[in-house]
């Protein structure tokens, strides 16, 4: 299929181009570089040798997406691009809305006019709130996000379901957990712009002495060690499950619209994580502990299930291989940079 990947140059998206190419499929762009650059688009070049067709365009920009629509014969879409920062979204959320949802809103009027029915959409974790159980299942009651960017998922995610009762829209919504790492060529990765809001992109930027010690948000939390918990998924097998959502889109039939959590279904301290993280980089990431983040929940991780028996997909990859590969890209990035 021809897919055409909204926000592709950014971190997850340009991993799931990666998964789409090596499993037959092709890609088409749209990226307004918000929050990306041209490098993600250099390191997709190096890793599949070819170029992916890409457009510096808007998702709030119908008629200039609609020139992709005409150009090319899409198959399907995966719309990642959005805003995601949650403490941002608080300052700015008209922003948030009409990025978030005006852009999902543009997406689905082009997919019903250029009769586009196959959509991926990228939701989170974030809707479940404050989880009333855990591990949480897609039957978990969504909560109280607490941010204009959580009720962006919460809502997209009613928009598509809406959308595919009355349409010919077959749809998939993902809630990714917490994506971490890097593609093992060390050529692709996550690269925020600023000072990163999200732990492992902040830990190997601290590593590598481009920022001061982590700051970890608390310790005396209801979790085993004191740290909060999450469930941190490698990027590569969370980029894989697009490519199980496409297979198993295409058996269905139209006016439909499924979700599963995308996590390896365990729950792993912030400070289990450094402690992995110091194992595989040089170990000389500095920390002190500080204030917990307004907004943070405790501990969270996803009952994946559903997606292994209905996707045939679950997390292969350790933590380990996920730090591994985050801070290897984190220092082909320096590389990079002195090579110039
Ligand atoms: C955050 C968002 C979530 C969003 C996801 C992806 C919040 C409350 N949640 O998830 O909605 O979908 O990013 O963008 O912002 N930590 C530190 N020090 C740091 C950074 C993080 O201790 O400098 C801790 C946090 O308290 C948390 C864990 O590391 O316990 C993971 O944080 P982060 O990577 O920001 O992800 P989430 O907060 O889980």
């Amino acid at each position: 299929m021809k897919i055409l990947v909204t926000g592709g140059a950014g971190y997850i998206g340009s991993h799931t181009v990666v998964e789409l190419y090596n499993s037959g499929h092709e890609a088409v762009i749209i990226d307004n570089f918000s929050n990306s650059t041209e490098i993600a688009l250099q390191g997709l070049k190096k890793i599949l040798k070819k170029d992916i067709p890409f457009y510096e365009k808007d998702c709030l920009d119908i008629e200039s997406i609609r020139e992709v629509f005409e150009q090319h014969k899409i198959d399907g879409v995966i719309h990642y691009a959005a805003l995601k920062a949650v403490g941002e979204s608080k300052e700015r959320p008209l922003d948030y809305y009409e990025n978030n949802i005006l852009g999902l809103i543009n997406i689905l009027r082009l997919m019903d006019e250029y009769n586009v029915n196959n959509l991926i959409f990228s939701s989170s974790a974030c809707v479940y709130g404050v989880p009333e159980e855990l591990p949480v299942t897609e039957e978990t009651s969504r909560a109280d996000t607490e941010s204009p960017y959580g009720n962006t998922k919460k809502i997209s995610e009613d928009i598509i379901s809406d959308v595919a009762k009355v349409s010919n829209l077959k749809a998939v919504m993902l809630r990714y957990f917490n994506p971490i790492g890097a593609h093992p060529s060390g050529l692709i990765g996550e690269l925020p712009m600023g000072k990163p809001n999200n732990l492992v992109p902040y830990i190997t930027q601290s590593a590598a002495g481009i920022r001061g010690p982590l700051t970890i948000f608390g310790n005396n939390f209801d979790t085993p060690d004191g740290y909060q918990v999450r469930d941190f998924i490698h990027i590569m097998d969370l980029a894989g499950a697009h490519v199980k959502a496409l297979d198993y889109l295409e058996k269905q039939e139209t006016g439909f619209s499924n979700i599963f959590n995308l996590g390896t279904g365990k729950g792993v301290s912030v400070m289990e994580l450094i402690n992995a993280f110091q194992k595989v980089s040089d170990g000389s990431l500095e920390y002190t502990i500080g204030e917990p983040r307004m907004g943070d929940i405790d501990k969270i991780w996803a009952d994946a299930t559903k997606a292994e028996k209905i996707l045939g997909w679950k997390a292969e990859l350790t933590l380990e291989d996920a730090l591994r590969d985050a801070w290897n890209w984190q220092l082909e990035l320096q590389k990079q940079q002195v090579d110039k």
